[in-house]
């Protein structure tokens, strides 16, 4: 009996153990550009993205223009939020994470690859494909947009559950956000409201002036 209980408990804790996503050892998200220093006065734009979403590609243009053109006044922080009704969300998702953890400037040159062939990995596209043929298909497309090196990092990358697991904790941490459309943009912790969306450079650079120049022409 105290053997069966003990069995049990090793059981149950090891399950714990394993089942622990939240919190993730480290925060959700990519920043851009990777290694940026943020500090109190930088504005912090979120994006929520979704690697398929024909949304998100077209508003990352006009985005990336921004934070060029602001530097280090702006900084990004982006989140995924692989849509359930996005047949291949997941599993892009889950090759950004892959690439992340081995060079977080090769995850934006990836992110461009999905935005430029999305249509390869759209529902419709793909609908008799099988899984490893749709992994296979991400396989090709990152080695081709980022080099060689990354075939074999991605392809054991689908095998191993660490992506699987970070990429979960970027659904949940969107979720827990209350995020549920992508693209999705916060500015300094605040949510904009659809219609506020940036969708050009024009509505970018009326936000970020309107925070930034206050604080240049104080005293
Ligand atoms: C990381 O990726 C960037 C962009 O793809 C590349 O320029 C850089 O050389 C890579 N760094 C390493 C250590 O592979
Ligand atoms: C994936 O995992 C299987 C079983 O653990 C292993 O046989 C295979 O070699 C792995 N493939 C890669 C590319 O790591």
């Amino acid at each position: 009996m105290i053997r069966t209980i003990f069995l049990f408990l090793v059981f149950f804790i090891g399950t714990q153990v394993h089942a622990q996503l939240i919190p993730p050892a480290r925060p959700d998200g990519f920043a851009y550009p990777p290694g940026h220093r943020v500090d109190q006065d930088t504005i912090l734009i979120e994006a929520f993205y979704d690697p398929v979403c024909p949304y998100s590609r077209d508003s990352w243009p006009p985005l990336k223009q921004a934070l060029k053109q602001y530097g280090s006044r702006v900084s990004l922080l982006l989140h995924l939020l692989p849509l359930p009704y996005h047949d291949n969300a997941y599993v892009t998702s889950r090759a950004l994470h892959i690439v992340n953890t081995f060079n977080a400037s090769a995850t934006f040159g990836l992110l461009e690859g999905f935005f430029k062939h999305q249509a390869m990995f759209y529902g419709a596209q793909t609908q008799l494909l099988t899984r490893p043929e749709v992994v296979k298909r991400i396989v090709n497309l990152g080695t081709a947009t980022l080099g060689n090196s990354y075939h074999h990092l991605l392809k054991s990358g689908f095998n191993d559950t660490k992506s699987e697991r970070s990429t979960r904790v970027s659904f949940k941490y969107s979720a827990s956000r209350g995020v549920y459309g992508t693209p999705t943009f916060y500015v300094n912790g605040f949510k904009l409201a659809d219609a506020d969306s940036p969708s050009d450079f024009g509505g970018w650079k009326k936000i970020i002036d309107s925070l930034v120049l206050p604080h240049k022409v104080e005293r």
